[in-house]
């Protein structure tokens, strides 16, 4: 039996980071390798907002993977407040991943659940000491959907589904938001609106936000671009 998962402390900041070497190759079933990061170093300071920018397969993805602790690299390190992530146990690096909340341009949401439910979903396995329900409705107050809390996904806009994928995010507290393109499949208004959002969620919570972007509108907005190409930052 699981123990019931208390409220997450309320982040007084986000991570500072220092990836060092990293390094990632995939195997294709066709058993070809492909170098997706070749000797990434960067350093992201506590709640900066950083744009990887490259083209499509420069290794925005796996970098981003990398940081969460979605994946492993094959080499390098990175450190998290003086924590290496990449050498954890496996329990302490699925307590890590629990403070990292991440956004894709797809949003993700499960189509048959309400909205509150899809921002339940991190701590649906687990039994919460705190009120989860309450927890999402709030969360979902905070991103700009008081009401909206019992729509489906396919009943809102995609402006709206991104803000509750974005509300799952935070639903552990993160230290750190990932997201993956997260204006990519938004028209550029509402992109700018959830940039706005993103922004916002840093000033409130001091959470380091790592994204990667296509869009230079939304790059230039970021405190730094990182521009990144075949798997190599470039200077
Ligand atoms: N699971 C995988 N298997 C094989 N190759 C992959 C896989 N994931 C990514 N790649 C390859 O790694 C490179 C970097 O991909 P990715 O990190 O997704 O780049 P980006 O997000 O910038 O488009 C690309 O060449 C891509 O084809
Ligand atoms: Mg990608």
């Amino acid at each position: 039996m699981t123990s019931a998962t208390a409220l997450p402390e309320p982040i007084t900041t986000g991570y500072q980071i220092d990836a060092t070497g990293l390094e990632k190759s995939y195997i294709t079933p066709g058993g070809v390798t492909v170098r997706a990061l070749d000797g990434v170093d960067l350093h992201i300071d506590a709640a900066e907002v950083i744009a990887l920018v490259g083209p499509s397969g420069s290794g925005k993805s796996t970098l981003l993977h990398l940081l969460g602790g979605m994946d492993e690299p094959d080499a390098g390190s990175i450190v998290c407040d003086g924590r290496d992530v990449t050498a954890l146990p496996r329990a302490e690096l699925v307590a890590f991943r629990r403070t990292v909340g991440f956004v894709f341009q797809h949003f993700a949401l499960l189509p048959a659940l309400t909205a509150r439910d899809n921002v339940m979903l991190p701590v649906l396995p687990y039994k919460t000491t705190y009120d989860a329900k309450d927890r999402a409705r709030s969360l979902l107050d905070d991103v700009g959907l008081a009401g909206r809390e019992d729509a489906l996904p396919s009943q809102i806009s995609g402006g709206q589904r991104q803000r509750v994928a974005i509300a799952r995010a935070l639903m552990n507290d993160p230290r750190l938001l990932v997201a993956d393109e997260p204006t990519g499949n938004l028209d550029s208004t509402t992109g700018a609106e959830i940039l706005d959002l993103l922004f916002g969620i840093r000033e409130t919570r001091g959470v380091t936000v790592v994204l990667a972007t296509h869009d230079e509108t939304v790059a230039a907005r970021c405190d730094r671009i990182v521009p990144i190409a075949d798997g190599r930052l470039v200077r």
